[in-house]
């Protein structure tokens, strides 16, 4: 039996594209559904390009509703990825997939984490505080945001011209060289 997974992911989805690309055939691990909160989120036409069956749902449907927990049952997934997944797991979630549900974070947690923190505003911070290095946080998810215990950090510098966007590009990079492989190790435990 593969462990299945399901990346939640609420936009672009290039980090998702470049885990469904690293398990295409993979001999345990499949990429078997795609999540998203968001209708018009890019990553569902990503999902669609790769005929990886996929959802939109809405903050009711998630937090109150059994929806969500039905078509992971059904779909028999046994690891979650958030990749660009903008709301907080409902703790219903983290308690059936203790330890199975994994994260990244654009910084070096727990600097530049919480609420309110994510996509440009970290990296807009981290240009403001003239930082000298940044990084990536791939991370064990709880009921609060960021919060979890920690995988793997990779870091990158940053210098003094360097644009937020500079700083989105090289941290985008060491997603997609990490994240995917991390997960691999993870689930194979
Ligand atoms: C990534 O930088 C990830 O670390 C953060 O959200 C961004 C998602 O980008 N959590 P994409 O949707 O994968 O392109």
């Amino acid at each position: 039996m593969k462990t299945k997974i399901a990346i939640f992911a609420s936009g672009n989805g290039s980090n998702a594209e470049e885990i469904i690309k690293h398990f295409k055939s993979h001999k345990t691990i499949d990429v078997s559904l795609i999540l998203s909160n968001n209708q018009n989120a890019y990553v569902l036409q990503r999902a669609e390009n790769y005929n990886i069956p996929h959802f939109a749902f809405k903050r009711d449907d998630f937090y109150n509703g059994k929806i969500i927990d039905e078509i992971l049952r059904l779909n028999k997934i046994n690891f979650i990825v958030l990749a660009g997944f903008m709301w907080l797991m409902p703790e219903r979630f983290v308690k059936n997939y203790p330890n199975k549900i994994i994260n990244i974070h654009p910084a070096l947690l727990p600097k530049y984490g919480g609420k309110g923190m994510y996509g440009s505003h970290v990296h807009e911070a981290v240009v403001k505080n003239k930082e000298k290095e940044t990084g990536i946080t791939i991370h064990w998810v709880n009921e609060e945001y960021d919060k979890g215990s920690i995988i793997k950090q990779v870091k990158c510098s940053v210098s003094s011209i360097d644009t937020a966007e500079d700083v989105a590009n090289k941290v985008h990079k060491l997603e997609y060289e990490n994240y995917p492989k991390i997960i691999e190790q993870a689930v194979l435990g």
